[in-house]
């Protein structure tokens, strides 16, 4: 095979970024890959924070083969010293010709010196913006504004009609199988996921990792629930077969900012600032509907996940919340991208980035 489309290079590195999404938060994830007449050489995926940057390891990977290469990057390069030396320098040594990258780096140290004008400088070629609304779901809480507030993912799965559950509350499983694997390796970038009590008690869900995703520990439960009986029924449930910790969160108008931790014997700890669940900002949301209404409409979800299952549920077990008076002041999600999983199709879309 040989590699002459960017986009198709492009594809391919966001796909062997995406299963370490989250992982080197406050690091982005990065793929890189050197590229010499249409032959892939080498490549590097930066995963943590302190490790080689993936142009690095592309490059130390590729050696003499980079000189009159081109390099491909799913983030702009650095230009400024952190804990590593900047990737500029390395690609201007190595001899590369031409540098193609999918996402500007946000960051103000690089927006001051932006890669544009350091490569530019040394002769060498620059392409930035291929697939970037695709590579930005790599790192989307890198991509918005600074925020001490966890970066929220709603991810829902529906059917054509737009329906979460058929009326009896069955919704296992709507998706395809590959769809539910990019749902676990979602899973494993972060550190909890929050559901609301009715989907608890109708599903008995384990929220594990599964599908074959390497991961480390099962991320935390926040189970949204009023009811002071909750802590105790959580027992029983399927939540607590694995060693992980379990909460309980009301839902405000400012979101979720608190939880309560349940012990094995159901009962409650005291309250305590959600940012004390979370080593990364990523949190996700996995419904049901009235959790997901809650949560839209007290503006706190930064990316919609939905994936699309080709059936008709019917019922009323839609989501979405109430209805706008003018379609001016309905929600609207930007850097969209599309993706199937066989016969699942999923929209994800960022607010406010
Ligand atoms: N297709 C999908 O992606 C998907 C995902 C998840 C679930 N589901 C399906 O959706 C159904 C359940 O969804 P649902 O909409 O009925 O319920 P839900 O969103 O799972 O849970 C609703 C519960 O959340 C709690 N809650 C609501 N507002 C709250 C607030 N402000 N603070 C704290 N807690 C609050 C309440 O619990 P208390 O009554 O205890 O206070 C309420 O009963 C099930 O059939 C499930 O299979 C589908």
């Amino acid at each position: 095979m040989t590699w002459r489309d960017p986009i198709a290079v492009m594809r391919a590195l966001i796909q062997k970024a995406h299963p370490y999404r989250g992982l080197g938060v406050p690091n982005p994830v990065v793929a890189a890959a050197v590229i010499r007449d249409g032959q892939w050489v080498a490549d590097g995926v930066h995963v943590r924070a302190g490790c080689a940057h993936a142009e690095v390891l592309a490059l130390d990977q590729a050696g003499d083969l980079a000189q009159g290469a081109t390099l491909y990057v799913t983030l702009e390069p650095c230009t400024h010293w952190g804990k590593t030396p900047p990737c500029c320098d390395a690609i201007i040594s190595a001899g590369i010709d031409h540098v193609v990258w999918a996402v500007d780096d946000p960051s103000p140290h690089v927006r001051r010196l932006p890669a544009q004008c350091v490569l530019e400088a040394a002769g060498i070629g620059v392409t930035g913006g291929v697939l970037a609304d695709h590579a930005r779901f790599l790192n989307p809480a890198f991509h918005r504004p600074q925020s001490d507030a966890p970066f929220i993912t709603l991810k829902l799965a529906q059917s054509l009609d737009g329906k979460l559950a058929l009326d009896n509350g069955d919704s296992a499983y709507l998706t395809s199988v590959s769809a539910r694997r990019y749902v676990h390796q979602i899973r494993n970038a972060v550190d909890a996921i929050v559901v609301g009590a009715q989907t608890v008690w109708m599903d008995d869900p384990e929220l594990t990792i599964r599908h074959g995703v390497e991961h480390g520990q099962a991320p935390a439960v926040i189970v949204a629930s009023r009811d002071p009986n909750t802590p105790k029924r959580l027992c029983d449930t399927r939540l607590f077969a694995v060693d992980r910790p379990v909460y309980t969160t009301t839902l405000s108008t400012a979101g979720i900012t608190h939880v309560q931790r349940v012990n094995a014997n159901g009962i409650l700890g005291p309250s305590e600032p959600i940012s004390t669940v979370w080593r990364s900002p990523y949190l996700l949301v996995e419904g049901g509907g009235a959790v997901a209404n809650q949560l839209l409409q007290a503006g706190v979800v930064d990316e919609l996940m939905v994936m699309i299952a080709p059936c008709i549920l019917g019922g009323s077990r839609g989501w979405g919340g109430n209805s706008p008076d003018a379609l001016a002041r309905c929600l609207r999600y930007s850097h969209t991208h599309v993706h199937q999983f066989d016969d699942t199709v999923m929209i994800q879309g960022l607010t406010g980035v």
